[in-house]
Order: C-alpha cells, then structure tokens, then sequence
C-alpha cells in the first residue's frame, strides 16, 4: 500500500533537474518532511551500463529502450516502492517521461515503450523543466554524451512541450535564475501537497 509521494521533474539535458531535484528535497527537509531524492539511470548496475552506452556511443534505439525499461524495473522495485511505502516523499531525476521522449525523439513508437514499462509507479506530480537547447548546452561543458546534439535536443525538447501540455503537467521555464526557478517549483509542490 502506497502512503508516501512520487514527484518527478523532467526536461532536457542542462534544464536543471538534478539542481532543482535537489534543492526542492531540502526544502522540504525544512518543513519536516522525509524525502528522498534518486534519479534515472539509476545507482545499480542496469543504471551503470547505460551510462557506459551513453559515453561510448553505443547501441541502437532499441536496446537504449530496453536498458531504461529494465532499469526502471529494478528502481522501482528495490528503491521507489519500499520507500513510498514507507510514506517517504520520493522525488525523481527522471523517470517514464525520459523514456517516452527521449526514445521516439529516436524514432521508436509510444505504445511500444509504455508495454515494456508497464510495472512503473504512477508519479502523482510530474514537473517538465523547459529550457532552451542552446542554453542547456552551454551550461553543460566538457564532454557530451550521445543525446547532447542540439539538433536532437531540438527535437525533445518539442515532444515534451506536447506531452507536457497534453498530460497538463506544470511547465516551468528554467532559463531563468535558479532562485527564482526553485521559488516557482516550490509553490507548485506545496499547493499539490496541500489537496
Ligand atoms: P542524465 O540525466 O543526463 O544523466 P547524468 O546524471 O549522466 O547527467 O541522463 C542520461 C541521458 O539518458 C539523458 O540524455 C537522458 C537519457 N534518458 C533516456 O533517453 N531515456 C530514459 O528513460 C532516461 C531515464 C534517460
């Protein structure tokens, strides 16, 4: 039985989720609620092939979907679970969207990837994060992985925009400075936590 909550913020590469998953956490430490903050690829072993895939170039559309099915597989079994069953509010550095978008922004069908995630959680908040490609890659220096061309961000980033809109998840535009990104995103959380 779940008790806890699932919030999951989304975007691009460089759009801030890992900051923004972070900072929002420790706000609501500061209002005394026990959150856990994990993220997609996960820690465990799945999560690190994938991240060898992404750095090397390897694999083809396919396998990158398969690999985020089954890792989201374990996350969710070993991590998010136990944790919302417990009621800890879980908060998320990507989660189903990601592979949703980035995955046909690759060319492969929708239906064919909610299939193979057909045993994820449910998120009850998804936050997109919407930034411009040519500012999240400036913010990511050194290297670039195999999704960070700003053709393909391009790309993503108009599929989230529709997803977002269709599905009614708050949008928020972080082009702008951090603070003021973060202050919006609270705002959000607390008026959700508050129904
Ligand atoms: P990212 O959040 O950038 O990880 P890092 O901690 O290394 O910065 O995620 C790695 C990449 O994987 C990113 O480009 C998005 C992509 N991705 C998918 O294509 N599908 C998915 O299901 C997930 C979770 C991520």
């Amino acid at each position: 039985m779940k008790k806890g909550r699932f919030i999951v913020l989304e975007g691009i590469d460089g759009s801030g989720t890992t900051t923004h998953s972070n900072k929002l956490a420790d706000y609501l430490k500061s209002k005394n609620y026990e959150v856990i903050v994990t993220q997609e690829p996960s820690e465990g072993p799945i999560g690190k092939t994938i991240r060898d895939y992404l750095f090397h170039g390897w694999g083809s559309p396919a396998v990158h979907a398969l690999l985020f099915a089954a890792d989201r597989v374990e996350h969710t079994e070993k991590v998010i679970k136990p944790l919302l069953e417990r009621g800890v509010i879980v908060i998320s550095d990507r989660y189903i969207e990601s592979s949703i978008v980035y995955q046909t922004a690759e060319g492969l069908d929708t239906c064919w990837i909610e299939e193979i995630n057909k045993f994820i959680v449910e998120p009850d908040l998804t936050i997109y994060l919407d930034v411009d490609p040519e500012v999240a890659l400036d913010r990511k220096k050194g290297m670039r992985d195999t999704f960070e061309r700003v053709e393909f961000l391009k790309k993503v980033r108009r599929i989230y925009l529709e997803r977002a809109k269709d599905k009614d998840y708050p949008i928020m535009n972080t082009n702008r400075p951090i603070e003021v990104v973060h202050k919006e995103i609270v705002r959000c959380v607390e008026s959700y936590l508050s129904r």
